[in-house]
């Protein structure tokens, strides 16, 4: 795909060399976001960063992989922010908005909202989030995990066994990364929900149409115990009519240590999206799990800036001049790993 001046919306646009130059962009991108170095690449550029539901790494992430890259953020959160509540439409908001930014990232939550505010946007446009549809930058920070972790036990992504548990239907991220998965090769995935809340069928087809083998099962503990990834989501009680319905299903799969022990590879990765429901009654990955050097969770996060700031560079096409507007720095804040 041809990066430059695009909006980014959905995981379908991409092809299997669209992925890896991310990744390769992504990698480059390590000095910066550990502030080894810094670069003023972005210096002058701003960023509308326009969240409408709630968020904390998506939100921030873009943000601060902007900050990064020498650019400003503006921001706006929260639909009461937003003067669609006197009845602007989005298409008007995007116009104006447009014109005050040269890129921006967009959550609301709605299915189809954030295309339907590209499509009058005068600067590319980067889909943080649109209701149960799509979360595509969280899927590339997800897959760019996987190829880490995995390259770590000598493995590639082709191949590869996941289980996916939990609100398949509503969420958003295992949409969005069924249809990554779907670019590549041999995969076995088990989908692991309650019926009502089963990964949507078209999505389904998708991974079925690569060649890949589907299981689909609501049974956590069969399901966990011959994959070498565990991607964990919450319930997306936002997407429910009210929290009691969303309470019939909150805590149906919870893993902990002890589960993991026993039915779990040694190796296996435990991944979530995050937020992970801490709740006591949700606790879909139990805290006593924190001690454990296969929950890459925070790795995911961290990974984030790093695939934020490449999806910035290739649209605004500075990859190549990163480097050219770099400098040392001339502080350090040293973070344990993670
Ligand atoms: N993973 C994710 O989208 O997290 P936030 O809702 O905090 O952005």
């Amino acid at each position: 795909m041809e990066f430059t001046g695009s909006h980014i919306l959905s995981i379908q646009q991409f092809e299997r060399e669209d992925i890896q130059q991310v990744f390769r962009v992504a990698a480059q991108m390590e000095p910066y976001a550990q502030r080894r170095k810094a670069t003023r690449v972005l210096e002058g550029a701003i960023l509308g960063n326009m969240f409408f539901e709630a968020s904390t790494r998506t939100r921030i992430s873009f943000g601060s992989a902007f900050n990064l890259l020498g650019g400003e953020v503006r921001e706006s959160v929260g639909m009461d922010s937003l003067s669609v509540v006197k009845g602007e439409s989005l298409q008007d908001t995007a116009r104006v908005l447009s014109g005050f930014s040269d890129i921006i990232c967009m959550r609301y939550p709605e299915a189809g909202s954030v295309a339907e505010f590209a499509g009058a946007s005068r600067v590319p446009v980067l889909n943080g989030g649109d209701g149960s549809n799509e979360h595509p930058s969280q899927a590339l920070l997800d897959l760019f995990t996987i190829e880490k972790e995995m390259a770590g036990r000598g493995r590639g992504i082709d191949g590869l066994r996941i289980a996916m548990i939990g609100d398949l239907k509503y969420g958003r991220t295992v949409h969005s990364l069924g249809k990554l998965l779907a670019l590549y090769d041999n995969i076995q995935i088990v989908l692991v929900s309650p019926p009502e809340l089963q990964m949507p069928e078209d999505i389904v087809e998708i991974m079925r149409s690569a060649g890949h083998q589907i299981e689909v099962s609501d049974s956590l503990e069969p399901s966990i115990a011959h994959v070498d990834i565990v991607y964990s989501t919450r319930i997306q009680e936002e997407r429910f009519p009210d929290r009691q319905q969303a309470d019939l299903y909150r805590g149906r799969f919870r893993l902990n240590q002890g589960l993991y022990t026993k039915h779990c590879e040694p190796n296996t990765v435990i991944m979530h999206p995050l937020p992970r429901d801490s709740r006591a009654e949700a606790n879909e990955l139990d805290r006593d799990l924190d001690g454990n050097p296969n929950l890459a969770i925070f790795r995911q996060t961290d990974n984030g800036l790093l695939v934020r700031m490449a999806l910035f560079a290739l649209v605004l096409d500075v990859v190549g001049l990163v480097e050219d507007y770099a400098c040392d720095v001339p502080w350090h804040v040293p973070k344990t790993p993670v």
